[in-house]
């Protein structure tokens, strides 16, 4: 069902539920006070009547004409006695002598709706009769007049439901239409970027702050991420064939070379066997770093364990000391024990270790602390430093500062971007201070974890 046909199907329905309600209310609250009226106009004659009986007899004279001038239009003046016997009767509807004799000592009042929805009310007073016994009054009426109201009032009731419910029905159409307008608009744009499979974020004059303008205010954000997402996609494949191109240029051209002098110069084999092992080996790097790179799921799968930082720390920065035959100098002031992914924190320590030792030729500074809830790594070097326009950028993928430089170092552009992922997967964060000339060193923080203190 569309959403238009609902909105007015809802409404109508609960309109005439509200309005039956509302009539049933009105009818019931009318006939109540009709019958209460009616019932005491009756009961009030019947006491006059009852007056004038009681006076009549008491002067002895005729009964008759009082009981005849007391007798309503469409109704029955009885006298009943105690053997419930009707002693005398007037009426002018025979009808009435359906309804059988009823004694009572006690003044009361019936009302009766018969099938028909004819309506009748029968009024009872004790009587002194002319012989001496209690007897009973009874004044009866057949109530046309309230019938004929009651009616008229049906009639009215129902003839001014339809009315009510033809301007609601409508007005329920119109402001359908009116708040489905926008709707439908949205939706013919998001057709319209789905046929043509351009993202483009809806333009709308609109100027209210409506759940719609929320709406086509979500939507537009969600296609701008959506668009930084590709072009970060784009980016991303467009670099990395980028990247893949040179070493195989390389290795293409040094195999060319083999091929034409490789059996007869044996210096050019040296050179093309050197240039293609280190080519190969910086193609690997890349791949691996790439596929590290692309899982981004598994950085979110963390294997968290308790650790000494500082041990783990000194193994990395022992080992590569010994690969490359460079000082690291050691510095602990605590040993903070912290709960996280060794292997992963392992991988971030060496990025920067790689760094440090790449582009620096002095001996490097490491240093562990705690301080609140987090433990610390500084690594520090002595070489070129980096420029302050780029230390922003340095965590981007591909992102190398002199590429010129870095591609004699062997350098991707990737290890920061994927230690800064990996550091933020655990809740921690690289901190950079550098200047030009003279120092830079990276500080990771990594939150101490659950229980950590405990071990
Ligand atoms: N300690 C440092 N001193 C000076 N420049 C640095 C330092 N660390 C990083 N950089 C600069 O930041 C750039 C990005 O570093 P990153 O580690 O991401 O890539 P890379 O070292 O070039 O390649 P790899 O992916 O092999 O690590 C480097 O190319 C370099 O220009
Ligand atoms: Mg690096």
């Amino acid at each position: 069902m569309k959403l238009k046909t609902k909105l007015q199907v809802s409404a109508a329905l609960a309109l005439i539920l509200f309005v039956a309600a509302t009539n049933v209310f009105v009818y019931v609250v009318y006939e109540n006070d009709s019958w209460s009226s009616e019932v005491s106009r009756v009961s009030n004659q019947a006491e006059a009547t009852a007056e004038q009986l009681s006076a009549a007899i008491e002067d002895g004279s005729g009964l008759d004409g009082i009981i005849q001038a007391n007798l309503p239009g469409n109704g029955m003046v009885r006298i009943i006695n105690y053997e419930e016997e009707t002693i005398h009767t007037s009426t002018r509807e025979p009808r009435f002598s359906e309804f059988p004799p009823h004694f009572t000592n006690a003044q009361a009042s019936r009302t009766l709706v018969t099938e028909d929805d004819e309506r009748f009310v029968f009024t009872y007073k004790p009587l002194i009769w002319e012989n001496g016994n209690v007897v009973t009054l009874e004044v009866s009426e057949h109530l046309q007049g309230m019938e004929e109201n009651m009616e008229v009032l049906r009639y009215i009731l129902v003839a001014a439901s339809f009315i009510v419910l033809i301007p609601a029905v409508l007005g329920g159409w119109v402001l359908g239409a009116i708040i489905l307008r926008p709707i439908n608009g949205l939706i013919s744009t998001m057709k319209n970027i789905q046929e043509k499979g351009n993202l483009k974020p809806i333009k709308s004059k609109r100027r209210s702050r409506d759940e719609l303008q929320q709406l086509i205010g979500a939507f537009n954000e969600m296609v701008e991420r959506l668009e930084r997402e590709f072009d970060k996609q784009d980016q991303f494949v467009s670099d990395a064939s980028h990247e893949l191109r040179t070493p195989l240029t390389v290795i293409d051209g040094y195999a060319t070379m083999l091929k034409r002098w490789g059996k007869t110069k044996p210096e050019v084999l040296d050179e093309a066997i050197e240039a293609i092992t280190e080519e190969g080996a910086r193609m690997k790097h890349l791949a691996e770093q790439l596929l590290l790179l692309v899982k981004d799921g598994e950085y979110l799968q963390l294997d968290p364990e308790h650790f000494h930082l500082d041990a783990v720390l000194q193994k990395a920065a022992r080992a590569m000391e010994t690969a490359t035959q460079r000082q690291i100098h050691f510095q602990v002031s605590q040993a903070p024990t912290v709960y996280a992914d060794v292997e992963k924190v392992k991988q971030v320590l060496y990025i920067i270790l790689d760094n440090a030792l790449k582009y620096s030729d002095k001996a490097i500074d490491v240093s562990v602390w705690q301080e609140n809830r987090a433990a610390y790594v500084s690594i520090t070097d002595y070489g070129a430093g980096i420029p302050e326009a780029d230390q922003a950028r340095i965590f981007d993928r591909f992102y190398r500062i002199n590429k010129a430089r870095s591609r004699g170092d062997g350098g991707t552009g990737l290890g920061l971007s994927i230690a800064a992922k990996l550091m933020e997967a655990q809740g921690g964060r690289i901190k950079l201070d550098s200047k030009v000339g003279a120092y830079t060193t990276f500080t990771i923080e990594i939150p101490i974890g659950e229980g950590a203190e405990m071990k």
